[in-house]
């Protein structure tokens, strides 16, 4: 027993915890691209290609999330240490950040679940309009609708903060 406080996992592995921040930025961003190419790919009625840049956002999402809980756990964490006057509007955007990255996992899962539900019930991408399907595709219509605001306001934010935090935060922990 030395009597000293653990210390953070952080600070044990130098370097570690910051490259993996980077990394969780560079995932969200990419996966906010992903979405507004699938949404253009939509618009131009282009199923397929929705399809693989919906997943392909989800994917990127997903490990956004697990670099994002391997950061946490490292116990690496930055403080705004900007101007006070900039002090409220840094928050705003975090907290509103925070809230909103929350809701997009079950907003996305819900579409994805109307979009499966929807492709099994059509059997191909080019059936969506059978009896069987069009219900689920109408809900993958209405879920949407929050879920990629949402989704591209949490990938905007995040990099916003990210920037922030590069030029006025300090490392509390780590
Ligand atoms: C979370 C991921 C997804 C998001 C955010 C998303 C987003 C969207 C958006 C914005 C639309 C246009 C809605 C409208 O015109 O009102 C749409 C339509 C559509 N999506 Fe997705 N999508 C996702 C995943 C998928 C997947 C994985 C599939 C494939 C099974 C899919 C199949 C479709 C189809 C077939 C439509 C056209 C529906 C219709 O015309 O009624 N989507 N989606």
């Amino acid at each position: 027993m030395s009597g000293h406080p653990p210390r953070p996992l952080a600070s044990r592995l130098p370097g570690v915890a910051p490259i993996i921040n980077q990394w969780a930025v560079i995932t969200i961003v990419l996966s906010g691209i992903a979405l507004v190419f699938g949404v253009v790919f939509i618009r131009r009625g282009n199923r397929e290609a929705h399809m693989r840049a919906m997943l392909t956002a989800s994917a990127l999402a997903t490990v956004f999330l697990v670099l994002y809980l391997t950061r946490l756990a490292l116990g690496y964490e930055k403080a705004y240490a900007g101007p006070d006057g900039w002090r409220g509007a840094y928050f705003t955007l975090l907290i509103s950040h925070i809230i909103l990255a929350a809701a997009n996992l079950p907003l996305a899962l819900g579409a994805l679940w109307h979009a499966w539900k929807g492709l099994r019930a059509a059997g191909n991408l080019g059936n969506i309009d059978a009896p069987a399907a069009r219900p689920s595709f109408n809900r993958h219509r209405a879920w949407v609708r929050w879920t990629v605001p949402v989704w591209l306001y949490v990938a905007v934010t995040g990099w916003i903060i990210y920037l922030v935090l590069g030029r006025y935060g300090e490392v509390v922990t780590g």
